[in-house]
């Protein structure tokens, strides 16, 4: 089944069962489980600070997964308490950057992939509210300056300079004490062969396969959060840390409680 036929699929299900839904192999739900549980876990870690709600920013939507996680995390951990701001163009990524292999972002499919997201906030039946911005974060900072956030989670375009300008621009708008994290780090600079990601960035590769570990990852992701941030917390592929004045503190998810979102696609 091709990838419009498949976000076919997905909006007329959701639309017949008022549910959100991912596919029936969770095609849509861009992320792996471990990856929702450890945004719960960092969610828990935020509500025994001195959050009383739950204000998510979030840098990359696609069909919504992620999004709802943060809205069901504001929901059972905050007691109903906050939001989720998505921002996506949800327009054509140039090079076709953040696709999958076989996958195409097209103009197109990434539209029918906004209705997608559309009617699965409308279907969530979480209390916190869900709302987005076809933007990335740059025109959104220029029009929305003062706004500020205590969870920021990149997840958006993972071109170097792209990671590295989400990563600048959404550390201006963190709160104190807020966490700023992102996806698909699946490597950090110090593992990987330095040479050959200098020259996967250089020459814009997507996904590239590192010499030193023989793991595959993104050059871009991993480049820039090591440019910006240094070395930073991770479970799995999802990075972390929590702003502390001008500085960055690493974040111990130890004991955290995990749970995965009941949107997540029965596909185990
Ligand atoms: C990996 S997907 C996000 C998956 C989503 N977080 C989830 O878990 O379901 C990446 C998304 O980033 C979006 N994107 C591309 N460039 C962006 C930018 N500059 N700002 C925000 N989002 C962007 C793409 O349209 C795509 O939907």
């Amino acid at each position: 089944m091709s990838d419009h036929e498949i976000a076919e699929k997905c909006l007329d299900y959701i639309g017949k069962n008022q549910t959100p839904y991912f596919g029936e192999n969770g095609e849509l739900f861009r992320g792996i489980k471990e990856s929702h549980g450890v945004l719960y876990a960092l969610a828990g870690f935020l509500a025994k600070t001195t959050h009383n709600s739950l204000s998510c920013l979030e840098i990359g939507s696609f069909a919504g997964a992620s999004a709802l996680t943060w809205a069901w995390c504001a929901e059972t951990l905050f007691d109903r308490a906050g939001g989720v701001m998505c921002l996506d163009p949800w327009d054509e990524i140039k090079g076709n950057a953040m696709a999958p292999e076989n996958s195409q972002y097209t103009t197109a499919y990434l539209a029918q992939i906004y209705e997608i997201f559309l009617a699965n906030v409308k279907y969530a039946e979480f209390g916190p509210s869900i709302t987005h911005h076809k933007t990335g974060i740059e025109e959104f900072q220029q029009n929305i300056p003062r706004q500020k956030f205590n969870v920021i989670y990149i997840d958006g375009d993972h071109a170097y300079e792209s990671v590295t300008r989400d990563i600048l621009i959404a550390s201006e708008m963190l709160e104190q004490d807020g966490i700023l994290c992102g996806d698909d780090l699946s490597l950090q600079a110090d593992e990987v062969d330095v040479n050959a990601l200098e020259e996967a960035i250089n020459s814009k590769q997507q996904f590239a396969q590192d010499s030193k570990t023989g793991l595959n990852f993104h050059p871009g992701v991993t480049g820039a959060v090591w440019k910006t941030l240094g070395k930073v917390s991770k479970y799995g592929a999802t990075w972390y840390m929590q702003k502390s004045h001008s500085n960055w503190k690493p974040i111990d998810l130890t004991g955290e409680a995990v749970k995965f979102p009941p949107h997540y696609p029965d596909i185990e």
